[in-house]
């Protein structure tokens, strides 16, 4: 038996275009815990500014503490699904503490939020119902719709990105469906713009639907406390569902959950497929994000540092010439038009000792390439400030600034 060359051959040459194009993606390994600053194989001490990091728990003492005390506790791993035999004392602890930290009943944890969300739409819909996502929605959240619809054949629709409007129409048009569910991300990545959940919670009221809010790039970022859109909008208990990742703010290990009423979570313990048919949240990490959400609890003054660093930075960023996508999160995309160009510009950052990564065409819309700069507390001023002076000089040497 020999393997299929020719299947080989096929996919050297796709990747092989890829790369003569300028999207290859390249990956970069680094030799130390994700902080302001970086360890990276062959460059040394680099200056992140495209990681999830942004309370800066990655490092966080307590929260490593936590994870070794998980391993010693509970071994490397559940061996099993949730179900089966795959449920530690820690995983009920955990959701307990996501539970109360987003203001839910009750919490279910997951390996990812891309299974969270993933197994989440077609657990809850039926054939008859009606689900509707925002253009600008989460890959794993069009996945899961795209999901739901071959499985239990509910009917779907897309409403422009933010626009109620057209959300509205499309409530009005599927009225007759048995349940009408609303999906959207509370912070758009790749904007880094927030939903407008009070007029989102209004139409679900009025055309009694039912608003299901991605969280990742909320949770522990955006509220006084860091509880995520629903605080910001002071709308906390009113969010049907509520799904996130353990895999940025908190702690930055993996794993996601899903936060709404006991029956939701009961409901995804009986069908949700990840959840039935993949391991469980491994304890380590489960203890590790526990800690991580005990912490924030403490201190919430990481989330006021969060906000004045990104503030500082989108200011600095404007004085010197760029018009990044306004908004007020964390992301600071710089919109840089072709794909090869911003892959081009972040290769040239990380020369300055700036990682930064350049998205493109299929990520984001053709034409709409971006630095996505992500900010985090663990940054100084001194920090923010080099990157910005950074990505002056290569924009200059692009031809992008003068
Ligand atoms: C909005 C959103 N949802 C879900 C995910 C997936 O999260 P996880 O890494 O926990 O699978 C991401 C990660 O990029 C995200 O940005």
């Amino acid at each position: 038996m020999s393997l299929n060359t020719a299947f080989t051959a096929s996919l050297e040459s796709s990747v092989a275009q890829l790369k003569a194009d300028g999207v290859y993606k390249r990956l970069n390994y680094l030799e130390s815990p994700q902080s302001a600053r970086v360890r990276m194989e062959g460059r040394g001490e680099v200056l992140i500014l495209s990681s999830n990091n942004y309370l800066g728990l990655c490092d966080e003492p307590s929260v490593v503490e936590a994870g070794i005390d998980g391993l010693r506790r509970y071994g490397a791993g559940t061996g099993s699904v949730r179900f089966i035999c795959g449920t530690f004392a820690v995983h009920r602890e955990l959701e307990a503490v996501l539970a109360r930290f987003v203001g839910t009943p009750a919490a279910l944890s997951f390996v990812s939020c891309w299974n969270a969300n993933e197994g989440l739409t077609a657990s809850i819909v039926e054939e008859g119902d009606f689900v509707v996502s925002d253009a600008l929605n989460h890959a794993s959240i069009i996945d899961s719709v795209r999901l739901a619809k071959s499985i239990t054949k509910c009917a779907t629709g897309v409403y422009k990105h933010g626009d109620l409007d057209d959300l509205r129409e499309k409530l009005v048009a599927n009225k007759g469906a048995r349940r009408r569910i609303i999906w959207t991300d509370g912070v758009f990545s790749m904007e880094g713009s927030i939903a407008k959940l009070p007029e989102i919670l209004q139409l679900a009221r009025d055309h009694d639907a039912i608003v299901v809010m991605d969280d990742s790039h909320s949770t522990g970022v955006l509220g006084a406390t860091g509880r995520g859109t629903a605080e910001h909008f002071g709308v906390m208990g009113e969010v049907d569902v509520i799904t996130s990742t353990l895999g940025k703010a908190l702690g930055g290990a993996a794993g996601g959950f899903v936060a709404g009423s006991a029956a939701v979570c009961d409901m995804l313990t009986q069908r949700s497929r990840p959840q039935l048919f993949s391991n469980a949240l491994p304890p380590t990490v489960a203890a590790s994000a526990m800690a991580s959400v005990q912490y924030l609890e403490a201190h919430p003054e990481r989330v006021r540092t969060l906000r004045e660093n990104s503030q500082y930075f989108r200011q600095r960023i404007i004085e010197a010439g760029f018009n990044p996508l306004p908004g007020e999160t964390p992301i600071v995309p710089i919109i840089i038009g072709e794909t090869a160009h911003a892959i081009r510009m972040s290769e040239m950052l990380l020369d300055e000792g700036i990682f930064v990564t350049g998205f493109g065409f299929p990520v984001v819309p053709q034409g709409t390439a971006r630095l996505r700069c992500q900010i985090s507390a663990a940054h100084t001023r001194d920090d923010l400030d080099h990157a910005v002076r950074a990505i002056t000089n290569v924009a200059r040497k692009v031809g992008l600034a003068t």
